[in-house]
């Protein structure tokens, strides 16, 4: 579905259902990009497979249903058609044919375990009995696997960016809080000689951390530590504490006593950069954070979608100096930022 679809009408346009109803089936544009990562309906095309019989037979499907896709595909703006032949939107293009280093297949279908859930969100929004920790909390090493080869298909190039954007050179130690498959500890380890990183996260994502620092060929400066921010100590030797992509996963509460705790852990002068979902401080979007925000109702957690403003109220109540707010990726990520005094 496009934004337009998503807005309301016009003033002085005619008030139709049509919103409403493409809204309502719009799960089925979610399946179609799923599913055609899935079957390599993109590489195929990227390959200059262009009509549904091509495609049809690059992938091995029945032609009826490669049209079926197809249609769907250019619906939603993920194909283009030109002179009678389908192309990849550039975005698709770049990120979603296998083999190029911009890949990142596994975060499309990464949410995909959570599908029947949102079929009874209902149900989960009559729920009371909410949880400190969602469906991450009972995740074996197979979960974590999965999990953060998707993360990592996009965290890698958050990384290089958070590295590029943030001047780290007279920086000794960082502690990544949450910080799944190490990408941004991994980044900096490459671009900085002498920094030294510790991944902190649950015992069985540390597993698969260690496997990410290794194949990156950083292991002699990042390590990954068993860790539950929600209650256990963080290290007292780090002058930079990174938290990248798990602000909605907690309530308010939980976010600023772990903002609170990092602050008091770092060193004197140390600097933090919480790296969120963040929603603008009206509550009315954008997008992204809104979903990831409820998406947390699936799984009775009491995470929730926090605002710029209310990350900047967790840095300042901490004692963090200077905080600002810098935009990550536009309509997706903020950094915010402090530092501490020395
Ligand atoms: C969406 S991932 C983000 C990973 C990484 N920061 C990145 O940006 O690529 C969220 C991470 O937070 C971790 N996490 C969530 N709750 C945690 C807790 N209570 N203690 C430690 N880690 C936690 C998860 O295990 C997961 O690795």
């Amino acid at each position: 579905m496009t934004t337009s679809n998503q807005s309301p009408p016009a003033t002085g346009t005619p008030v139709t259902t049509v919103r409403l109803q493409n809204i309502a089936q719009s799960y089925g544009q979610s399946a179609a990009l799923m599913a055609a990562v899935e079957v390599g309906l993109f590489s195929a095309i990227s390959k200059g497979a262009g009509t549904y019989e091509e495609v049809a037979k690059a992938i091995d499907i029945h032609p009826t249903n490669a049209e079926r896709l197809m249609v769907m595909l250019c619906a939603a703006g993920l194909l283009e058609k030109k002179l009678g032949r389908h192309v990849n939107a550039p975005d698709v293009e770049r990120f979603l044919v296998e083999g190029s280093s911009g890949y990142m297949g596994p975060w499309i279908t990464f949410t995909k375990p959570q599908w029947n859930e949102w079929g009874r969100l209902a149900e989960h929004i009559r729920t009371k009995s909410l949880k400190v920790m969602g469906s991450i909390d009972t995740f074996t090493v197979e979960d974590a696997r999965r999990y953060h080869k998707a993360t990592y298909s996009i965290g890698m190039g958050a990384g290089r960016r958070f590295v590029r954007q943030v001047d780290l050179k007279s920086r000794k130690r960082i502690m990544d809080i949450g910080g799944g498959s190490g990408a941004y500890c991994i980044a900096a380890a490459k671009e900085h000689a002498g920094i030294r990183a510790v991944v902190l996260d649950l015992p069985v994502v540390c597993e698969v951390t260690r496997d990410f620092i290794a194949e990156n060929g950083v292991s002699d400066r990042v390590e990954a530590q068993p860790c539950n921010f929600t209650r256990d100590p963080f290290p007292n030797d780090c002058d930079v504490a990174i938290m990248a992509s798990n602000l909605p996963m907690y309530s308010r509460e939980m976010i600023a006593a772990v903002v609170k705790k990092a602050h008091d852990a770092l060193l004197p002068g140390g600097e933090m950069h919480l790296i969120g979902e963040t929603t603008n401080d009206e509550r009315t979007g954008p997008w992204g954070p809104a979903y990831w925000g409820l998406g947390q109702a699936v799984s009775d957690s009491l995470g929730l979608a926090h605002s710029e403003s209310d990350v900047i109220g967790y840095f300042k109540a901490a004692g963090f100096e200077h905080v600002g707010v810098h935009e990550f990726i536009a309509g997706s990520l903020s950094r915010i930022t402090g530092t501490k005094a020395k």
